[in-house]
């Protein structure tokens, strides 16, 4: 069954791919590699023992879509990553993140809305902002976004709830990641930041390598065990294997238009708890100091993920030791194999 993967280059894209793969689907990558690189096909090649159909262009030309949908009439399912994602960037230049996340969005919709296809869309545990109960369940509200970026994110799932109102042949399903770290076992595939990371673990990993001289830990007066922020950090190959099981759901003859899940690991580590993690896991000691706290961070997030596991049937199963070592082999693969 084919299977498009727009942004299918990318970090959790790729990721997804191998899982597809290993699931016995065929995926078809759509890529205008705008922040991905097109050495990654020839890694996933190396893992899944062909190299993937991938097809390069912009998802926000409408026209491009249209040919692509005439020399691959038969995809089954769409899984949509395709969009921008840097907190920071999308408050500096806002526009960029309208146009880009809502225009490809629109134009898939639009494409494939008249067709029975089951489409599994990219969402961000950045909805719920600072929940006011822990761990935040779906049905918690969804609070006014921090940055453009959570705003495009909280906007996308209204437009696909509309879109089945409307009575869309689409099958939709959202998942709420949170923070997805770590790399395949292979380490082949991971993380590529453009530039200064601005996520944690790349930069702890670059650290360690000696690319970065040292972590800042932003913020140590938090109201949390030891003063700093806490994420629910989950392993993306455990959220590659989620969009294999968002499909499976939806391929169920009793499943109906929308739904939405929380994917992580339903538990909370903090900065500090996660830079142990790492210098237990490799015996690297990270040099790391705590300053100051950044702008728009929420204090604390981890997800309930009882409704993943009981209607996705997916529940994660690498643990943070295992997330720290994968991020650490990847970052030494690409030290001694630039891509
Ligand atoms: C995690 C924690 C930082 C860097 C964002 C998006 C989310 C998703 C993942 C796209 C925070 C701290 C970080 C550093 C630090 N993006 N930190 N020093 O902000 O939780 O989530 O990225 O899908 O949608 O919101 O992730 O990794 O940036 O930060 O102390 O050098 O690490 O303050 O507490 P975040 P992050």
């Amino acid at each position: 069954m084919k299977i498009l993967v727009t942004g299918g280059l990318g970090f959790i894209g790729s990721h997804t791919v191998v899982e597809l793969v290993n699931a016995g689907y065929d995926p078809i990558i759509v890529d205008d590699l705008s922040n991905s690189n097109i050495r990654i096909l020839d890694q996933l090649a190396k893992i899944i023992g062909y190299k993937p159909a991938f097809y390069q262009f912009n998802l926000c030309d409408a026209q491009a879509i249209k040919s692509f949908m005439e020399q691959e009439p038969d995809i089954k399912g769409i899984i949509h990553f395709a969009a921008f994602k840097a907190v920071g960037e999308s408050v500096k230049e806002p526009l960029k993140y309208y146009r880009n996340n809502f225009y490809s969005l629109i134009n898939i919709l639009e494409a494939y809305n008249s067709k029975g296809v089951n489409l599994v869309f990219s969402s961000s545990c950045t909805v719920y902002g600072q929940p006011d109960v822990l761990p935040v369940t779906e049905d918690a509200p969804v609070k006014a976004a921090q940055s453009p970026y959570g705003n495009t994110k909280q906007i996308a799932e209204e437009i696909l709830q509309d879109v089945i109102a409307a009575g869309s042949k689409l099958k939709i399903v959202s998942l709420r990641y949170f923070n997805p770290v770590g790399a395949h076992d292979s380490a082949l595939i991971g993380e590529l930041p453009l530039g200064v990371p601005q996520n944690l673990v790349p930069f702890i990993t670059q650290t360690a390598i000696g690319k970065r001289e040292k972590l800042t830990v932003w913020g140590g007066d938090y109201d949390t065990p030891d003063g700093s922020c806490v994420r629910d950090y989950i392993h993306v190959v455990d959220l590659g294997k989620a969009h294999v099981a968002a499909l499976k759901l939806m391929e169920k003859q009793d499943f109906k238009g929308y739904d939405m899940f929380n994917i992580g690991t339903g538990n909370g580590s903090s900065v500090l708890q996660v830079i142990k993690a790492f210098e237990n896991a490799t015996g690297v000691k990270l040099n790391y100091e705590v300053g100051p706290r950044r702008p728009g961070d929420v204090e604390k997030v981890w997800g309930d993920v009882t409704k993943s596991t009981e209607k996705l049937n997916w529940k994660t199963e690498l643990d943070l030791d295992t997330m720290m070592s994968s991020a650490w082999q990847w970052e030494n693969y690409i030290a001694k194999n630039p891509l």
